[in-house]
């Protein structure tokens, strides 16, 4: 494959008041490509992403996107350059209505003012923008709740909910913080089903806890421990390296190796 960084890290770093919980971290991922993230409890994985998207600033290090450094871009900038993420925690608003939550979100990231935006998209752009809002529902197979509040919503339907304002944003890259945490095993299925189809659109790096669910879903994968990068590669032989089966498994894993 051609190389095309959409995203790219050079030795990035945050130290805690001592605990260092992203160290040195050399990652790029091309435009197209999906890698995953595993790694133990408190590795860094959401840390990094924190990093990637501006919440945190990084104590040593760079951040590129598409060659261009971003490293002290804040996240709404992020955003509109297309680097959207969802939380490990489902983070929707509860008190506005499922299809208010995408309008919301779609008028923050287009960068006007909430104001100036709740003009703007109550006048001639509303039934547009409503009209993708409702598609991205329909994606996620919650359309017919679009009018109910969100705080009525079972906790698998809100992060369905943030997929779809996820997708409605036309990322470019999508960064998935353990998007199945929570799910029933067939919301999982179907989760997974609609990340398999549209991750053809833009680059992908998901955080997954659920092994078999990731390794399906990504070309590359990568295992952080203790804030580091451990390795990175085909996901099958990846999982089979000696270093990843101890950290993530303990010594005594059992699991038979294909490769
Ligand atoms: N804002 C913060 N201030 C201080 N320490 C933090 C902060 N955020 C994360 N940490 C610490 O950094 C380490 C990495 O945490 P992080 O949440 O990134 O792990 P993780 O790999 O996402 O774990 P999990 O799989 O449990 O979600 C942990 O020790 C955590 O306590
Ligand atoms: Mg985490």
């Amino acid at each position: 494959m051609k190389e095309n960084p959409i995203l790219e890290t050079n030795d990035v770093t945050i130290n805690f008041n001592g605990l260092v919980a992203v160290d040195s971290v050399n990652f790029k991922i091309n435009e197209g490509e999906s890698v995953g993230i595993i790694g133990p409890n408190g590795a860094g994985k959401t840390t990094f992403f924190n990093l990637l998207t501006g919440f945190f600033p990084p104590t040593k290090g760079k951040i590129f996107f598409y060659g261009r450094d971003i490293t002290d871009k804040p996240p709404h900038k992020r955003v509109m350059m297309g680097i959207i993420r969802t939380f490990q925690l489902v983070s929707v608003f509860d008190h506005l209505s499922v299809l208010d939550n995408l309008i919301l979100s779609n008028i923050k990231s287009s960068g006007i003012s909430y104001s100036i935006g709740r003009f703007f998209f109550s006048e001639a752009h509303k039934p547009a923008l409503k009209k993708i809002c409702l598609e991205a529902l329909k994606i996620l197979g919650i359309e017919k709740k679009a009018e109910i509040m969100t705080s009525e919503l079972s906790y698998g339907d809100k992060r369905k909910l943030e997929i779809a304002v996820a997708l409605s944003m036309n990322p470019k890259i999508l960064l998935l913080d353990e998007p199945f945490a929570g799910l029933s095993d067939q919301e999982i299925v179907e989760v997974s089903r609609i990340i398999k189809e549209f991750k053809k659109g833009f680059s992908m790096i998901i955080i997954e806890h659920k092994i078999s669910r990731i390794v399906e879903l990504v070309e590359r994968l990568c295992v952080m421990h203790e804030g580091r990068l451990i390795a990175e590669g085909i996901p099958d032989q990846v999982l089979c390296e000696p270093l990843v089966r101890e950290v993530y498994w303990g010594k005594e894993d059992g699991l038979v190796c294909s490769v």
